[in-house]
């Protein structure tokens, strides 16, 4: 029986290898990490993270072939393959500040696993990594044990939080990058045979290590990079009558540029595509490639700018001031369907507007109450204007406007007339994912502004 051990169990380690499990019976699975609260999480009813059909595929596998555990050595050490999925923030100190990745926790769990070993094993880049970190990898490894092979491997990964169970059920493509000798290619086959069960073969690409560890910074780059280029356009938008989604629906047709990942909003977020894009604009640098490092840079700039964009529109519009307004904030995570809040444009808006004063009232199906606090208080905001409500209706009672910052699908079916009711006079309501009917609430007596569309 092929024994696998992933190291970090968060939103790539888990459901990655609940999947894995739930497809290959034969193999053992086990997931660890050194946090023994997240691994009780994965252990009890409630998992540590929020993902649509991840509860069913956890719970047929658990026990079975999928085991989550603290006792890190061990599985490590009976693995034949070790994947690594711990985080790979960027580094707030030192050498690269702000832009370079941080693999201190990747060096660590690398440093173990040779420590641990006593049998030939394929280690896995799963995180995220700059560009030849597999060399580093080996040099640890082969540093520090003599007595077995390692192997390492880059197989980074695509999956999208909110989608995560469905991208790795049905993933567009699955990459595999090896040392081009015998014995690299011997572990690139053994790796194609775990994801061969259920993936058809034409979607299971090999490449060398560095086209992989490369690959994944250039993708997440391009996705970020047509989200900012959407939304440069919603602000031409907004200064010429133009309406966005009618711009992005007949540019989407061009069959060289595709229909998805052209919705305008309040700015991309998550824990990646700023990283990533940091790290690439890093490596660029550090080769002296100036031009492309200030190309990558701009994507993320144009991010800033929509946000800071849409915090002025608030104020501007409400008269040039929100102070001792109420304000709610509908929507928290940085994208739907799920309760993660990392790097979430909610908490720069949020801070702009309690910046000029506003009291803001935050209301998120799956974002927790201390979350919420614990984002806003990490980037200096008193909790004294911060409210966290229930439910949108309690969230918008007596507010003065409402901001719409993520696409949950009940926010497009709440009762609008009872929130106007609600509410003091005039209503605004700034949709910052262009998720309502403006035309409808118009009508109710809202004043409407969203992103990219005509006043
Ligand atoms: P995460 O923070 O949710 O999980 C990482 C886990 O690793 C944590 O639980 C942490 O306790 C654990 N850990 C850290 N060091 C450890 C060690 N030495 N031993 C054991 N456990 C250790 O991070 P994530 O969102 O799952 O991301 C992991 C990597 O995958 C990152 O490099 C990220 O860029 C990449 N990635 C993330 C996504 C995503 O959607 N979140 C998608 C694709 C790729
Ligand atoms: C993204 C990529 O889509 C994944 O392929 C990648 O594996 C992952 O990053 C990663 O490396 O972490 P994720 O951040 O989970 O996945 O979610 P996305 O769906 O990409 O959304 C990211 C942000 O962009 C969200 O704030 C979302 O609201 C925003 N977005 C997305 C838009 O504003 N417009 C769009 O058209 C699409």
């Amino acid at each position: 029986m092929v024994k696998i051990c992933c190291i970090g169990a968060g939103y790539v380690g888990g459901p990655t290898m609940a999947v894995i499990a739930l497809k290959c019976p034969s193999i053992e699975v086990a997931v660890v990490d050194i946090s023994a609260a997240r691994i009780a999480a994965w252990n009890g009813d409630e998992l540590p993270i929020y993902e649509p059909g991840l509860d069913e595929v956890v719970r047929q596998c658990r026990g079975r072939n999928l085991f989550f555990s603290a006792d890190v050595e061990r599985h490590v050490s009976e693995a034949d393959i070790v994947f690594v999925s711990v985080n790979t923030p960027t580094k707030t100190r030192g050498l690269g500040a702000g832009k370079a990745a941080d693999l201190t926790y990747w060096e660590s769990a690398a440093r173990m696993i040779a420590d641990v070993s006593k049998s030939d094993k394929i280690v896995v880049e799963k995180s995220t990594v700059p560009v030849k970190t597999a060399e580093a990898i080996e040099k640890i490894l082969t540093h520090n044990c003599n007595a077995v092979n390692f192997q390492v491997l880059s197989n980074p990964e695509f999956l999208a939080e909110g989608t995560a169970v469905q991208d790795l059920l049905r993933p567009d493509r699955v990459l595999i990058g090896g040392r081009e000798t015998a014995a690299g290619r011997k572990a690139v086959d053994a790796l194609k045979d775990v994801y061969a069960r259920w993936v058809p073969a034409d979607r299971i690409v090999t490449t060398n290590l560095w086209s992989a560890e490369l690959t994944k910074l250039a993708a997440n780059a391009f996705l970020a990079q047509r989200i900012s280029s959407v939304n440069a356009i919603s602000a031409l938008c907004e200064a010429t009558g133009a309406d966005v989604s009618e711009v992005a629906a007949a540019v989407g047709m061009d069959g060289r540029i595709g229909p998805k990942f052209l919705t305008a909003g309040v700015g991309f977020g998550g824990s990646c595509f700023q990283k990533d894009i940091l790290n690439l604009v890093y490596i660029c640098e550090r080769h002296g490639l100036h031009e492309p490092a200030a190309y990558w840079k701009q994507v993320i700039e144009v991010n800033d700018y929509q946000k800071r964009r849409f915090v002025t529109r608030v104020v501007s519009s409400m008269f040039n001031t929100v102070s001792g307004k109420k304000v709610a904030v509908l929507g928290f995570a940085f994208k739907k369907d799920t309760g993660d809040s990392r790097e979430t444009p909610a908490i720069d808006v949020c801070k702009g507007l309690l910046a000029d004063g506003a009291a803001v009232c935050v209301y998120d199906p799956q974002v927790t109450e201390d979350q919420i606090r614990q984002d806003l208080a990490a980037v200096g905001e008193p909790m004294r204007q911060v409210g966290v409500a229930r439910d949108a209706y309690e969230a918008a009672g007596g507010a003065h406007a409402i901001c719409i910052l993520t696409e949950w699908d009940e926010f497009k079916a709440l009762d609008y007339r009872r929130i106007f009711d609600g509410m003091q006079k005039p209503a605004f309501l700034f949709d910052g994912r262009n998720v309502v009917d403006g035309g409808e609430l118009r009508r109710i007596g809202f004043i409407v502004y969203s992103i990219g569309k005509p006043l």
